[in-house]
Parts: structure tokens; sequence; C-alpha cells
């Protein structure tokens, strides 16, 4: 186990849910940190919340719907640091629809928060991560970025074309000795799986936290062995299905 301390993370979707609590677990690591999100309140908030720990944070609200975003997003976090070390592509959106409900404005939006951006970031990102000494590249993706589940079409084709890239971008990058990790979670305790599954038992949800435990083993596990991806399911479902 490594001290990831005094390294820079990006981390996308920072404001709430999953990429909050990833971002605290990793300010308490003594990581400093870019967080995006859209609302520049909520990046405030969670700003104000870690300044006693002694990290420097940058605020990145930009609407990665904009195709400019991801290029902007490293520009200022460059500008800012001079470096990167840690890149996590949490940011997502959700959709419950048929296929024959969702209109093509809601798969051109989903497409381009949960796929076509963390592409991109990665894209612009690598040129900096090869700088680094612990490049890595954490992507979350889904239970459904290899399962399909019913009236999920879009966001499953999101999560799917995520994990492909990765599997890819992984295997290219591979030789510069950046880690590329998926982290596949099932339903976690946020305002997506409201939206997905409302009728799961809250008490059975997969905690954020939990996820950001995951996020920090998998940053300071820097032996020869590595982990390509981790799935995660909720302790109330069936093993292996
Ligand atoms: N919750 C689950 O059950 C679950 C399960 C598997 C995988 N995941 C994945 O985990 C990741 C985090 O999800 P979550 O459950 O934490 O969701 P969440 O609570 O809804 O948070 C989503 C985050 O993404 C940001 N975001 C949304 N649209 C954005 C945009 N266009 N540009 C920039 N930021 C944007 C949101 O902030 P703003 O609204 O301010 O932009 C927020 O910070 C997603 O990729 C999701 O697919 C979640």
């Amino acid at each position: 186990m490594v001290s990831i301390k005094g390294k820079v993370a990006l981390i996308t979707g920072a404001s709430r849910g999953i990429g909050k609590a990833i971002s605290k677990a990793l300010a308490q690591e003594g990581v400093n940190l870019a967080i995006n999100s859209r609302a520049e309140e909520g990046l405030l908030i969670l700003k104000n919340e870690l300044k006693d720990l002694g990290i420097d944070i940058l605020i990145c609200p930009f609407d990665l719907r904009d195709s400019k975003a991801p290029k902007l997003i490293i520009d200022k976090v460059i500008e800012h640091f001079g470096r990167l070390d840690i890149l996590i592509n949490n940011a997502g959106i959700a959709l419950s629809k048929s296929i024959m409900e969702t209109t093509e404005e809601e798969w051109d939006e989903i497409m381009t928060v949960n796929a076509k951006a963390p592409f991109f970031l990665c894209k612009y990102a690598i040129p900096y991560l090869k700088k680094s000494d612990m490049p890595t590249i954490i992507n979350i993706s889904s239970v459904v970025g290899t399962k399909g589940y019913v009236n999920q079409g879009a966001y499953t084709a999101s999560k799917h074309a995520l994990t492909g890239f990765t599997k890819v971008l992984a295997q290219e990058i591979h030789e510069d000795g950046i880690r590329v990790h998926i982290i596949a979670p099932g339903g976690v305790a946020t305002d997506l799986v409201t939206i997905m599954r409302p009728d799961i038992d809250p008490a059975t949800l997969i905690k954020p936290e939990e996820i950001a435990n995951i996020v920090i083993f998998l940053l300071k596990f820097r032996g020869n062995a590595v982990i390509d991806e981790i799935n995660v399911r909720r302790e109330k479902n069936t093993p292996w299905r």
C-alpha cells in the first residue's frame, strides 16, 4: 500500500452521490482535488466541507454535455496544478424508459455525458498522466456495463460504451504505465438510483462511501497485481447473477 498524499485528482460529478464520497475519501488521504459538476453551488459546499484538511481544491463547473468541456476542464486543471495523477470519470445521468419511449435527444444526452465525455477526458488527460509516477484512470461504469436491464436501454448502451472503450484504453496506454480500472456497481444510495430503481429497499443499497473505499484501495494497492475491473453487488442480490 503506497501513500497518495500530495497527488492531484480530477473527479467528475463530484457535487453529489458517489463522486462526492470519492472526493471526501481522497481529501482524507491528502490528495489535492479538481472537482467537476454542472452546478457551482454543490462544488463550493464540498470545498467548504473539506477546508480544514490542508489540501488544494479547484472547482471546475462545466457541463459535460458541451463537447468543449473535456478539454477546457483538463486545461484548467493543468493551468492550476501543473500536473494530473488521477482521473476519475464518475459523472453520469440515468434514464428509465423503454427503447420505444426514448427520444433521439435523450439518447444523445446520455451517450454524451456517460460515454463521450469520459472518452475525451481520458484523451486530453493522458499526455499529463504520462508524466505522473502513479498515473491512474478509474471509470465508474455500472452493472449494466455488461448486463442489460429492461427500461434502461439508453443507459445500458452508454455504460457498455464506457466499458468498451475503457478495455481498449487500458491496452493502448499500458506501456506508458497508466493503470486503468473499471468499478461496476449495482444499486448505490444516491439521487440516481431513485430514478432507476425506486423498487429497491433503500436500506439494502450500497453506500457511496463503500465505493469510495474501493477507489482508495485501487489507488493505494500498487504491487505487481493489478485489478482491471471490480464488480460490486448489493449484499441482498444473488451472487454471480
Ligand atoms: N447510484 C447507482 O445506483 C449507480 C449504480 C451504478 C453506477 N452508477 C454510476 O455512478 C456514477 C455516479 O452516479 P451517482 O449515483 O452518484 O449519481 P448522482 O447522485 O445523480 O450524481 C451525479 C453527479 O454527476 C453530475 N452531473 C450530471 N450531469 C452532468 C453534466 N452534464 N456535466 C457535469 N456533471 C454532471 C451531477 O452534478 P450536477 O447535477 O450538478 O451536474 C452529480 O454530481 C454515474 O456514472 C452512475 O452511472 C450509479
